[in-house]
């Protein structure tokens, strides 16, 4: 048996640095877990725009058609905030999403003990969180049509975006969020928005549907999502799966991840329908984006992104136990006090570097 592939797409800004970090990881495990990977590496973002004058080249989203999976670092910056919309970086992340049909976007959100008191809210509300949140990731705002900019016929212009779903893009996307439950604590919120949209009276029924046709076993409630936002920082415990959309799942698994202390902690599973070989279409990332503002400083938190690794070890290579020894690790680090700037609040202890992070969680893994 070959060795499963790997392809590893760092992008810009911050994105290369906890690459870095993330590749002492893939070699551990190479060399003490007799877990090989063929790693291969490729441009996406601005980087590949400074290369080819396009953020994704047909030839780098043919080789993440075939990968077993993709783990993606994170692109943007402001050196390419005045590019035509048709190249900026995020139209590469979001090129390989849609042409990998990946549907279901795993956010997950979790309080470790040793961050709680540097989340924004108190200790007692984020101790012990653990939510996950899937966000439909193909459809909705982000793609649908008409879209663009135009003369609107009185001497201004018109911005249009569409936000459409279909019967299936709802189903398939609740039958995931079902499926995890069930590997949890069996419970579902999801959120629209039913009382001002059509698409969001859709969302409800179907999900609603999904539910009492293939998954009646799983208690299943539905929310507002601007209510679900206030509910999300009042009481965020009370949560266990949440599925929404494209966009409403891209807003409030930001306010997730600061629940847990730092943005630079929150990996995600970008997943699709199963390849012939069984595993799921998959991509990996942070939740975090680029952070301009510390980029090439060696302050980026490289938690996020290796935290994505141990994701891919679940869902892409049933490898649950590494990927629990990964978290582990991660765990102790944090409980050892090793601290990257974001993670620090007020407290004068000396930050850890982006490497140094790293080199404790390899560090972490040995003396398991
Ligand atoms: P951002 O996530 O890049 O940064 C927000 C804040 O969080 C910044 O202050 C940053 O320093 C901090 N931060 C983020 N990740 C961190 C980490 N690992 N360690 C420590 N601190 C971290 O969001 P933004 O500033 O809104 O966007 C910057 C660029 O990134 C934009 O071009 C945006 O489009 C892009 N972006 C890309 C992705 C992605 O690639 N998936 C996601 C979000 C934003
Ligand atoms: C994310 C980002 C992306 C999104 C951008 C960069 C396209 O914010 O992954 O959360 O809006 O989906
Ligand atoms: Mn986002």
């Amino acid at each position: 048996m070959p060795n499963p592939s790997l392809l590893i797409l760092p992008g810009d800004g911050i994105g290369p640095e906890v690459m870095a970090e993330v590749r002492k990881v893939i070699d551990w495990f190479a060399a003490e877990r007799g877990l090989a990977f063929d790693v291969s590496e490729d441009l996406v973002g601005g980087a590949a725009y400074d290369a080819h004058g396009t953020p994704l080249t047909d030839e780098t989203m043919d080789l993440a058609q075939l990968a077993d999976a993709v783990l993606l670092g994170a692109v943007g910056g402001p050196k390419y905030d005045d590019l035509d919309f048709s190249v900026k970086p995020e139209r590469g992340l979001l090129r390989l999403r849609k042409e990998m049909d990946l549907f279901a976007n795993l956010r997950p959100a979790q309080c470790f003990d040793a961050l709680a008191d540097f989340s924004s809210l108190k200790r007692e509300i984020v101790a012990g969180l653990d939510i996950m949140i899937v966000r439909e990731l193909t459809s909705g705002i982000y793609f649908g049509e008409p879209r663009g900019i135009s003369d609107d016929g009185r001497g201004g212009r018109v911005g249009i975006n569409t936000q459409r779903y279909t019967t299936d893009e709802i189903r398939r996307v609740a039958r995931s969020a079902f499926e995890l439950a069930r590997r949890r604590q069996n419970r579902v919120c999801s959120m629209e928005k039913a009382n001002v949209m059509e698409s969001g009276i859709l969302w409800r029924e179907e999900v609603q549907w999904v539910h009492d046709n293939e998954y009646p076993d799983v208690a299943l409630s539905h929310m507002y999502a601007d209510a679900g936002a206030m509910q999300l920082v009042r009481k965020p415990n009370q949560f266990d799966v949440i599925v929404t959309d494209n966009l409403f799942g891209d807003i409030l698994s930001d306010a997730a991840a600061m629940l847990t202390g730092s943005l630079g902690m929150l990996p995600s599973a970008s997943l699709g329908a199963p390849m012939a070989n069984g595993r799921p279409k998959a991509l990996y990332e942070p939740v975090h984006g680029s952070a301009p503002d510390i980029a090439g400083q060696g302050k980026a938190n490289p938690i996020a992104c290796i935290l994505s690794l141990a994701m891919a070890l679940r869902y892409s290579f049933d490898r649950g136990d590494d990927a629990a020894l990964l978290e582990g690790a991660v765990e102790r680090v944090l409980a050892d006090g090793v601290r990257t700037v974001d993670l620090l609040g007020d407290a004068t202890t000396r930050a850890a570097t982006t490497s140094e992070m790293g080199d404790a969680i390899v560090a972490a893994l040995s003396r398991r």
